[in-house]
């Protein structure tokens, strides 16, 4: 069963797309005239010259809307696409689950004619940066040390790209892992955690000590206080990358 089968059943109403990343991946999708989105869930940044859509999971292929792009249930190791099928192929936060990330690059190498981009995160820089998994759930990441794919390794597979930030708004739409660094309430919510695969994967006994500090912190105004300084921002860099390689 594709994990996401498990993971994704309330994907849809936590994870919008937000408009400030799509305009980012869309620019760096350029002129492609046909996209293949690999990973691509319930179709979220997807462009509107998207021709194929590829996902494993069914609970996420159920998700989609009837504009989404036409999907099928595959994975970015075996693509059911002969080479050089589309000028680009699109990956968003997906790289990270895929069980053999040599063969899924060297699946979307061959079949982009002109250019692959992925959005990804740098863990390093996410663990230094993010306040909650440095403050309160430490243990949590250790999950994603292990399974985080590492910047330099993926730019290697690619055979090099070029490496952008990507800056997440404070009110950003799509709730991945850190879109609530300025509205630390909603890691209290289980269905906003239900939509962050590093929350839900290392499960709720984990999460809990950490949790119940950051509640009692908001309740006291001490998380307030220590982190006055992100209150004044609009968007910040916790780490998350986007590559693009011309090919
Ligand atoms: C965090 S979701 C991202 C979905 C979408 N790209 C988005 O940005 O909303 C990760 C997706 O990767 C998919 N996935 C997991 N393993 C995969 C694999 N081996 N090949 C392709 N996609 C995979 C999951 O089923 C899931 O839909």
């Amino acid at each position: 069963m594709a994990i996401y089968d498990t993971l994704g059943a309330t994907y849809g109403r936590t994870r919008q797309p937000d408009p400030r990343i799509a305009a980012q991946i869309h620019a760096a999708l350029g002129d492609a005239a046909d996209v293949v989105n690999v990973g691509a869930g319930t179709g979220s940044y997807e462009p509107p010259g998207t021709v194929l859509a590829i996902e494993p999971s069914h609970v996420m292929l159920a998700q989609r809307t009837p504009r989404s792009a036409p999907a099928v249930c595959a994975v970015a190791e075996r693509l059911p696409l002969h080479d050089d099928a589309a000028d680009a192929v699109l990956a968003v936060l997906t790289v990270h689950h895929w069980t053999d990330l040599e063969a899924g690059i060297a699946e979307l190498r061959r079949v982009a004619r002109r250019r692959i981009v992925i959005l990804t995160w740098d863990q390093p820089v996410f663990r230094e940066r993010f306040w909650l998994v440095r403050e309160y759930l430490p243990h949590t990441v250790a999950l994603d040390d292990v399974r985080a794919v590492p910047i330099d390794r993926l730019v290697a597979l690619l055979g090099g790209a070029r490496r952008e930030q990507v800056l997440v708004p404070h009110d950003c739409t799509d709730g991945f892992g850190a879109a609530y660094w300025r509205r630390p309430h909603a890691y209290l919510d289980p269905q906003v955690r239900a939509g962050i695969s590093m929350f839900a994967q290392a499960g709720e006994d984990v999460l809990a000590p950490g949790l119940a500090r950051l509640d009692e912190d908001l309740a006291t105004g001490r998380w307030h206080s220590r982190h006055a300084d992100l209150l004044t921002l609009d968007s910040v860099d916790v780490g998350y990358r986007l590559l693009v390689t011309d090919l």
